[in-house]
């Protein structure tokens, strides 16, 4: 299962991340969790104090210029595919079960430009999507463009986070136009920061055929451990099924696929 969860800034992309990762991992199965998202914070979410979080891959510059063959400025050769089978295990760090590994940002001037250190970070998530045998949670942000066609191949799922509103519905909207474009094989929602008495009928109208995947309430245990820098996996019964339902419906493979 390699899950890449998106969605609009603050929807909860990373708290949704660190529930799943954490969740797998406590019923013992192998999970990688890969920050995606250059504003990188999954980290905490999982647990680790400030400070404790690993560099990013993408400031490696060393190792990028090792990898891929590359010498300082941009126009000269370097090599698209480059050897990233011992990474994870180098470079991963494990907190609460659950391995980490942090890929940072890449400037590309906004030109999308094919640079060293996109060609490694490439590399190395569809190296990490083809493995077998453990969960991979990409934790990504709502762009996913950059992500091309080899890498949205191998995702199995990729979970669009909305909140009840509006703009993060449209986004949701606009990622799953991308996601078609790239052949993202299975889309799904997860509704995220339900306040009590909202009736989720009001929210599935707008997302106009993007199966529901399941729902996360509002917490403000989940506000509280964000402030205190913790993580979101507070375990009372309501977060445990919520989370729960949502595992159940990736894995069974319902609500099938739409892009
Ligand atoms: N279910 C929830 N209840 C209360 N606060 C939440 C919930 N989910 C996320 N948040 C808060 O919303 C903010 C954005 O969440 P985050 O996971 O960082 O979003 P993203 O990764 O999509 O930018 C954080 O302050 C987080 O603690
Ligand atoms: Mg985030």
């Amino acid at each position: 299962m390699k899950i890449a969860i998106s969605g609009k800034g603050g929807t909860g992309k990373t708290t949704l991340a660190a529930l799943l990762a954490r969740t797998l991992a406590n019923e013992g199965r192998p999970v990688i969790a890969v920050d995606a998202d250059p504003d990188a914070n999954l980290a905490s979410a999982l647990g680790l104090a400030p400070g404790e979080a690993p560099k990013p891959i993408s400031q490696m510059r060393e190792l990028i210029r090792e990898r891929t063959d590359s010498r300082e400025g941009y126009g000269s050769y370097f090599k698209i595919n480059p050897d990233v089978r011992d990474l994870p295990e180098r470079f991963s760090r494990e907190v609460n079960g659950v391995r980490l590994l942090t890929l940072g940002g890449v400037s590309t001037g906004g030109s999308g430009c094919i640079c060293p250190e996109s060609a490694l970070l490439k590399a190395l998530v569809t190296h990490l999507l083809l493995r077998p045998d453990e969960v991979v949670i990409l934790d990504m942000e709502a762009g996913i463009e950059h992500l091309g066609r080899a890498t949205a191949q191998a995702v199995t799922v990729m979970i669009i986070v909305v909140e009840p509103g509006q703009r993060s519905l449209q986004t949701a909207q606009t990622i799953r136009r991308l996601a078609g474009e790239i052949h993202v094989p299975r889309l799904g929602v997860v509704v995220n920061k339900i306040p009590p008495g909202l009736d989720i009928n009001r929210i599935t109208p707008y997302l106009d055929g993007l199966p529901l995947l399941g729902t996360l309430s509002l917490d403000p245990d989940i506000a509280e451990a964000d402030l205190e820098g913790q993580s979101p996996l507070t375990g009372t019964d309501r977060q445990t099924q919520e989370v729960r339902a949502i595992l159940d419906a990736l894995f069974a493979g319902a609500p099938g696929t739409a892009t």
